[in-house]
């Protein structure tokens, strides 16, 4: 949609919107036309701070040179390569600087498009490494309920979001779940990580006994799981299952892919947790969100296992036309290069404390039932309107936009994950709006 045309399009109809309301989006549309660091410009000529990264994903904030010159000069040089028995040198390059930044162990690196490619990718690669050490009865795969790996068969069928999974019939079988981490009971209103519940990691021996080890692959979790409406791991919770999966040679996968690229305030939420998982998926801050790519974190241990056979022979039948793609790369590359000189994989660190505050500060707003902080990641709870859930938050995502905000709501759960370079003074003007629009929406 250009400037161009000023005033809404005339017709709406051929585009079928992603995770929308299509038919109330097409009577109010609400476009982005520009964006600078952290705002957008809409069609209608307002600005909106962005208080949700985009989708997770604008780390760096909008519009950076270093990502826009790097791929303008890409697309210039090399448009693509052949991803197959073919390579550019960017892709290697990239690859060796993940690792660099990745928690200790993470050596190798797969490449994909999205975050929901990344996670079917790990799913593949955790049953593949199990068949090729000679352990092809490990083929479950463990999620938890309210979890969120992406659209995907796997990541669905992992996931435990009801409604991503309840239209699409038997999903993957051999899947079982983990109960999740929220208990607003005991929790609610607890500043960073909570105190009460890191037991239920003790629910995945149960899962063990009922299924027996030798036939478990792997287990998913995202850290912090994030599109269900942040939900914290209670303390000692991930380092529990970590024990738990040792004990019993089954992978540890971490969904990193709102976690990683210094969200919490540490480049990986694994080095925030100090848990090291075996396999980390990732996309959305990897190229600040400006190009598709997503990528996957294995060890040696599981790469090395499939280095074996004659030489001439691929050694895992999986890849995307789009692997590593070269202005992927570029985007990728100009990325980090503006997470270094900025300082952002870190920087949550030094901000999250005054987020915390101005978090809480809306403790006493009508309807709130609970507020989660951690890293530069917030949410509130507001109590859902009796039978209508979803409706209070999503009409309080309405007002937001009207007053120059943009936030995120998840059933009645409100999200905020900023661009990491966000000032004291944005923190300020978020919070002073959304208390607006929270005491309007009463
Ligand atoms: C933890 C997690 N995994 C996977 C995905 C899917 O990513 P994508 O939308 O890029 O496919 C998301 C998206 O929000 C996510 O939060």
């Amino acid at each position: 949609m250009s400037n161009r045309l000023n005033s809404t399009p005339n017709d709406m109809r051929a585009f079928w919107m992603p995770f929308t309301a299509n038919r109330q989006f097409k009577k109010e549309p609400r476009l982005f036309v520009s964006a600078k660091d952290m705002y957008y410009k809409t069609h209608d000529g307002r600005t909106v701070l962005d208080g949700t990264a985009g989708l997770w994903c604008v780390n760096a904030g909008h519009c950076r040179p270093k990502i826009t010159e790097a791929i303008q000069q890409q697309a210039g040089e090399l448009d693509y390569a052949p991803a197959f028995q073919l390579g550019h040198p960017k892709a290697f390059e990239l690859a060796n600087r993940l690792v660099d930044i990745a928690p200790d162990g993470m050596s190798h690196v797969l490449y994909t498009n999205s975050g929901s490619e990344s996670v079917e990718t790990a799913l593949k690669v955790a049953l593949a490494y199990h068949r090729v050490k000679g352990n092809g009865s490990r083929f479950r795969l463990i999620g938890r309920e309210r979890g969120y790996h992406g659209v995907n068969f796997g990541g669905i069928s992992v996931g435990g979001i009801v409604a991503n999974r309840k239209m699409f019939g038997t999903l993957l079988t051999g899947v079982d779940h983990m109960p999740h981490t929220h208990f607003p009971d005991k929790n609610a209103f607890t500043r960073g990580v909570p105190e009460h519940g890191g037991d239920i990691a003790s629910e995945l021996e149960r899962l063990v006994t009922l299924h027996d080890a030798s036939t478990i692959a792997a287990v998913i979790v995202e850290p912090v799981a994030g599109s269900t409406g942040v939900i914290l791991p209670p303390k000692g919770y991930l380092q529990k299952l970590r024990e738990i999966c040792t004990k019993h040679g089954i992978l540890l996968i971490f969904d990193e892919v709102i976690t990683g690229f210094g969200r919490l305030g540490t480049p990986f939420a694994a080095d925030y947790f100090g848990v090291k998982p075996d396999m980390i998926t990732m996309a959305k801050g990897l190229t600040n969100g400006v190009i598709p790519m997503g990528a996957v974190f294995v060890t040696d241990e599981i790469h090395d296992a499939f280095m074996q056979g004659p030489e001439h022979m691929i050694e895992f039948f999986h890849g995307y036309t789009y692997s590593g793609n070269p202005i992927a790369c570029a985007a990728a590359l100009g990325t980090l290069d503006t997470y270094k000189e900025e300082g952002l994989l870190t920087r949550g660190a030094e901000m999250a404390a005054y987020w915390e505050d101005a978090i809480h500060s809306l403790r006493d707003c009508p309807h709130v039932i609970d507020i989660r902080n951690i890293g530069l990641i917030g949410a509130i709870e507001l109590k859902p309107i009796d039978g209508e859930p979803t409706k209070r938050a999503f009409s309080a995502f309405l007002k937001a936009y009207e007053k120059g905000l943009l936030i995120r709501t998840t059933g009645d759960i409100i999200a905020l994950s900023p661009p990491l370079i966000i000032e004291k003074s944005h923190i300020d003007e978020l919070f002073g709006k959304l208390r607006e629009v929270l005491v309007a929406n009463a």
